[in-house]
């Protein structure tokens, strides 16, 4: 016998983790934090396994633990799964409408706007409320049953909610979102497991497996879309309200649909979610154009294997596929070689591509490009075009694995690559005119001296001609010898000489940043300047002073040092200040090292007193609270720590042990 309060219990956890799901998976807006989900499921598991007779089907710990399948079986859809015809351009989206239009003979046609989520198709059964079956596309007629595994993806309810109707079968994209995916890919290749090429693939091959307990531990997701069987009595008379209800009887939709009225509104969502497409969580290959008004699809009716009521206006894939001519080598302003793809030129996401970067020598060998290969390229948003994977099948016989040059291909210097790290580099520093080039071009950029004309034709000639081998040259420069230049005037060449001359008014932060240190990048620059104030301290600072600086590890100290210590760059700097390089006084901050930081102290430290603990932590500039919040930074835990510590744990808050504390206080002396 279950004992009546057990039993009720169980039901009210089994309701309250059905409400945390929802909120979560359908309404994008949990209430609770992901361990106290945990907790209510695990005291529902341990009350199910005292009592077996507690289990339902329908119980939130029932998604995962099902055996491993020999075979998926045949499900036969009871209205077939459909695909949609697509639109390529303006032109057929603009034909689409005006069929409709006519065959309807109206004027204006309200749409129901949505993204065409880029994952795998599924029909789920719904018989009085609980989850009984889920089904792939297949050919349209038939598909594969795959209930257990969609049995493990939370965002499907097992049962619905509220006043649903006897029969439902719900229609949707199971997918992954793109952060899931990349997550997924690191798991894997930790494993030593076969890495997926996008998320489309990752969704597929994970709802695929013939044991759910893998599937269970893929990060898939489902939107619903629309509805196969039913009842129809229950249904309301346009898509939107269906999906609406839908959404009621605890199915994610996705937030994007809208409802549009005409063409021009088509147009606008095209363009509004093209334009946001990089952004979304998941990945998209275009948006949909469904009839609102069910009556009218059914005047519409189908055409073989899809409906005249829809549309998928589709956007630029992301992805094509083209051949490596070559890999050459680029040299960076650092001296960094850079593999670099010369592609067949290939129209990807929008624009035509024919240069992908293979980052560095490992990178290569992982994905083992080789020039002749067939590869698969990638360009999502504004990101450098990538190479996504080679089709191996396609390789010719005589492509060979690339090599790294052991000579730089520019100034014939050594290359060098440092332990641990990834990047080879050219050893030939300012004598290598490709570095020279680079770290002209990276001085006189908009955001370090802003030199206006300085493009990169122009310094490639300074460059060949020998008028200019380092950026203290360029001040040196005279107007005749700018004029005698390839497509160079009188006028342009004057317009040089007044752009130096401005350029010579600047801040102390673009200067640093002008310089090029390595990874001194314009925010680590803009620290520097305001910490120290002046050119000459930051000279002279040594490694333990440039860490105290925000966002400076041991790392970029150490470039900055070894930037400084180098006599010729010294002579640079000395020369460009005496060309009337200058900038307004900074006000230095040198701010307490721990200011703006925020501490708590728990349980019993046994070096000093908490009072003491808290009297030298605000010495160093930092707040100490009495309670973690989201603001906490870090809370210190001596023995016997209390509800702080698992508050901080819960926070994803930093917790320093005794030790780790007093390393803190030595490390950030005044
Ligand atoms: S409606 C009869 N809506 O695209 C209409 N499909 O090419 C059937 N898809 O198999 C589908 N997002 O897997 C619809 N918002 C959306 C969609 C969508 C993605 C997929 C679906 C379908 C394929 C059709």
């Amino acid at each position: 016998m279950i004992p009546k309060d057990i039993a009720k219990r169980s039901a009210e956890l089994r309701n309250l983790i059905n409400q945390h799901n929802y909120r979560y998976y359908v309404l994008d807006d949990p209430s609770i934090p992901d361990a106290e989900y945990d907790r209510l499921l695990s005291e529902l598991a341990a009350l199910e396994k005292e009592y077996p007779g507690l289990v339902t089907p329908d119980s939130p710990t029932q998604r995962v633990g099902a055996k491993p399948l020999d075979v998926f079986s045949e499900v036969k859809h009871a209205v077939p799964m459909l695909s949609l015809a697509n639109a390529f351009d303006k032109e057929d989206m603009d034909a689409f409408d005006r069929r409709v239009r006519e065959r309807l003979n109206i004027n204006i046609v309200e749409y129901a706007a949505e993204t065409k989520l880029d994952g795998v198709a599924i029909s789920l059964l719904f018989e009085n409320g609980v989850f009984v079956q889920g089904a792939t596309r297949g050919d349209g007629e038939t598909g594969e049953d795959v209930t257990l595994n969609l049995r493990t993806i939370k965002a499907i309810p097992l049962r619905l909610m509220g006043n649903y109707p006897d029969l439902l079968e719900v229609r949707g994209e199971v997918y992954m979102s793109k952060k899931g995916f990349s997550d997924l890919n690191k798991t894997q290749k930790k494993k030593g497991e076969k890495l997926f090429a996008n998320p489309r693939n990752a969704a597929a091959g994970s709802l695929r497996q013939l044991d759910p307990n893998i599937t269970a531990q893929r990060p898939l997701l489902f939107f619903a879309h629309g509805v196969g069987q039913h009842d129809r009595t229950m249904l309301p008379g346009t898509h939107t309200e269906i999906l609406k209800k839908l959404q009621k009887w605890g199915l994610p939709i996705s937030p994007e649909t809208k409802m549009v009225t005409g063409i021009g509104q088509c147009h606008a969502y095209y363009r509004m979610i093209g334009e946001r497409r990089a952004d979304l969580a998941y990945e998209i290959d275009g948006v949909v154009f469904k009839v609102n008004d069910i009556a009218q699809q059914e005047l519409l009716g189908f055409v073989s294997r899809a409906p005249r009521w829809a549309i998928a206006w589709k956007f630029q894939p992301e992805e094509e596929i083209t051949k490596v001519v070559d890999i050459e080598v680029q040299v960076g302003r650092t001296g960094a070689l850079t593999p670099v793809a010369r592609l067949e030129p290939v129209f990807v996401g929008g624009v035509t591509v024919t240069n992908a970067t293979l980052h560095n020598e490992d990178e290569i060998r992982r994905k083992d490009v080789r020039a002749g290969d067939t590869v698969i390229i990638r360009r999502a948003g504004d990101v450098i075009p990538e190479v996504v994977r080679v089709l191996q099948e396609k390789r010719p016989e005589s492509a060979r694995p690339f090599q790294m040059p052991r000579k730089c291909p520019i100034c014939g210097s050594d290359v060098e690559r440092l332990e641990g790290e990834a990047v080879a580099r050219c050893s030939g520093g300012l004598f290598c005119s490709a570095q020279q080039i680079q770290s002209i071009l990276h001085f006189a950029s908009r955001l370090a001296m802003d030199i206006e004309g300085m493009g990169d034709k122009l310094v490639e000639q300074l460059v060949a001609t020998g008028h200019v081998r380092n950026v203290a040259d360029l001040y040196t420069l005279k107007q005749e010898q700018l004029a005698s230049l390839d497509r160079m005037g009188e006028k342009s060449a004057g317009n040089i000489i007044q752009a130096l001359e401005n350029s010579k008014q600047t801040t102390l932060n673009r200067f640093l940043y002008a310089l090029g240190i390595r990874e001194v990048g314009e925010a680590t620059a803009r620290n520097l300047a305001q910490h120290f104030g002046n050119l000459e301290l930051i000279r002279t600072a040594n490694q333990e002073e440039l860490e105290k600086v925000p966002d400076i590890g041991p790392i970029v100290a150490r470039h900055i040092t070894t930037f400084f210590a180098q006599s010729h760059n010294n002579k640079i700097i000395g020369r460009l200040l005496d060309a009337g390089i200058t900038w307004p006084k900074v006000k230095a901050s040198r701010k307490k090292p721990l200011s703006g930081k925020t501490f708590v102290i728990t349980g019993v430290l046994e070096s000093m007193k908490r009072d003491e603990a808290k009297e030298r932590l605000q010495t160093l500039g930092a707040k100490v609270s009495g309670s973690v919040s989201k603001k906490t930074n870090y809370v210190i835990a001596g023995s016997d720590p209390g509800s702080k510590a698992d508050k901080a744990r819960e926070l994803n808050i930093e917790i320093l042990n005794e030790k780790e504390f007093l390393s803190l206080l030595d490390r950030n002396r005044l």
